[in-house]
Parts: C-alpha cells; structure tokens; sequence
C-alpha cells in the first residue's frame, strides 16, 4: 500500500486529489500538507494532516520520515497572474520547494508527482495541436517555473532515478475550491455568476481560446499517470493533457443552453489577456494517450451541464 503526502492540499486541485487518493489508498495512508490554510470538513476530518512549509526541507523531511512516505503530489504552487504579480516568490514556492522536495524524495527514494501548465509554452510555441516535444520559451514568470520544474524532475530521474511524473494541465473546472489567480480562472468564475446573477463580465477577450479539463479528469489523469507502468513511459515530465478547448463564447453559448437568460460581456484584464495570448489554442496530448492511456470522460457540454447542477446545490446550501 503506498504511503502518499499531498503538498497544497488545500488548494484548487489538492482539494479534490487528497480526498481521490485516500478513498482509493486508505484515509490514514494519504496525509495533507498544509501551509498557512488549515483544512476544513472532510478533508480535515477523514484523514492525517500536517503543517509543512515546503521552502523548509527539515519540514518536508520530518513528515516523510513521521509517515514513511513513499509518493509525493507536490502541488503548492503559484498560479500565473500571482506569480506574475510576485516573481521572486514564484520562484521561491515553484521552484526552490520543488528542488527540496526532489531532494528529500532522492534521499527516501519516493516518487513525486508535479504538475506543469499550458504556461510551460510561450509565443514562440507552435500554438495548434502544440507537440509534446516543442518550443518552450514562455515570457510569463510561471511559465519560467514551470519548465524549470519539468526540467528539474527529469533531471531528477535521469541523474538519481528519482520516480519523477509530471502533467501539463490546462485550466482545471471544479466546483470544490475555487481557484486562486490563475487566467483560467474566468471558466470556474462564470459559473458561479450564472447561477447567482445571470450575468457574468468575463476577464478574457472573444476568441481567446485554451485548453480546458474538468476537475474528474484531473484528478484520474495524476492518478493514472502515477500508476502507470514505468516501463512504458519514454517521456515523463511532462505530458501534455487536454479535455476541450474553448474561447469564451463557446462557453457562454453553453451555459445560455442551461440558464436561459444568461448574458455574458466583457472587460479585458491586460494582465491575464497577456498570458493567455502567450499560451497555446491546443494541445497535442497523443503521447499520454500512448504511453499510458490517458483519456478524458468530460467534454464542454457535459462539463457545463455536471458544473451547473453539483454548484447550484453547493449554493443553496
Ligand atoms: N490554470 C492555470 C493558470 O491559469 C494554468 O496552469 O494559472
């Protein structure tokens, strides 16, 4: 039986991923590291939890020690328009934890899971059915984190066969934790504003269109990976994976289907419209189809339809 810490799992993803993994591995065998926010709920409840910084190695050393840890999510991290805001400190979390991480995974010899981005990619990046292997030269300081991850964890792996695995997400829907500061995030907001207000004023211009994933998919998709049989993976960090990919007024039209009298319009964030030009339309995600048989359940309209219903039962609540 594996013996599993989820670093940020309170997070967007950590949120979900920790509750995935302990009713597929056992409650007491998957502990939650937590930072400056304290679980809640059945997170909190069902399971161990810790308070590990990752920028400390002697904290993330103490719990894999405390619990014999044998597979690291590492999730804590800065999401774009917050490491953008921030850069020294994207830096300090993307980075400088990963490295301890890997190193205290080396010493124990635990695998280690770390998610990359469609930030990997920049301008330069063939943006239509973008390569697994391929221009990566993002202008975006979490995307200079995010290929510093990956290149880290394959260095990992070839230099010390460290396990290293790793996913280039795209924007992850959920209706669980929202997310904080990532220029997806308008795909999560619309929901919530529909279902309250009818109205949403979308941060993103038409026709910006990215990749997309609904949380169920992500969260298969880590575990997947994480199980898959070794001698089968010829790339490990990091696949590209992808569900649907959308601008704006697709998913507007879609959620119009659902809530008549939805209406949607705009006010651009410079900012975020920036990265999100930066990014690629779509991804290629062929090699993890190969490799490891990834493949997505949710595509829009099944997404929109699973989102409206679980979130407006969360809101009435
Ligand atoms: N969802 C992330 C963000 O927007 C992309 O990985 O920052």
């Amino acid at each position: 039986m594996k013996r599993i810490l989820v670093t940020g799992s309170v997070g967007q993803i950590g949120s979900e991923l920790t509750m995935a993994l302990r009713n597929k591995y056992g409650n007491d065998n998957v502990v939650a590291g937590v930072n400056k926010t304290m679980p809640t709920g059945e997170l909190k409840d069902s399971g161990p939890f810790e308070i590990v910084n990752c920028t400390e190695i002697e904290a993330v050393n103490n719990v894999v020690k405390k619990y014999e840890i044998d597979t690291i999510y590492h999730l804590a991290a800065l999401l774009s328009a917050v490491a953008e805001n921030n850069p020294r400190l994207a830096w300090e979390v993307n980075v400088n934890a990963l490295v301890k991480v890997l190193e205290i995974a080396r010493e124990h010899r635990c695998a280690v899971f770390t998610p990359s981005s469609i930030g990997a990619f920049g301008p330069t990046t063939p943006p239509d059915n973008t390569p697994q292997d391929t221009l990566q030269r993002p202008t975006t300081m979490y995307g200079v984190t995010k290929v510093s991850g990956e290149l880290l964890c394959d260095y990992y792996y070839y230099k010390f066969r460290v396990d290293t695995r790793g996913l280039r997400y795209p924007g992850i829907i959920s209706y669980v934790t929202p997310p904080g500061g990532g220029t997806t995030d308008y795909a999560v907001h619309i929901f919530y504003e529909a279902i309250k207000n009818k109205q949403y004023t979308c941060f993103l211009k038409e026709g910006t269109k990215l990749d997309m994933m609904y949380m169920p998919d992500a969260l298969d998709a880590a575990i997947n990976l994480m199980e898959a049989d070794p001698g089968k993976l010829i790339h490990r960090n990091a696949f590209n994976v992808t569900a649907m990919s959308f601008a704006p007024e697709a998913i507007e039209a879609e959620v119009k289907k659902l809530i008549p009298g939805f209406t949607m319009d705009y006010r651009v964030d410079p900012l975020r419209q920036s990265i999100a030009d930066s990014w690629p339309n779509h991804m290629d995600d062929s090699v993890a189809r190969q490799e490891w048989g990834w493949q997505p359940v949710y595509d829009l309209p099944a997404m929109c339809a699973d989102m409206i219903e679980k979130l407006t039962i969360k809101l009435k609540l």
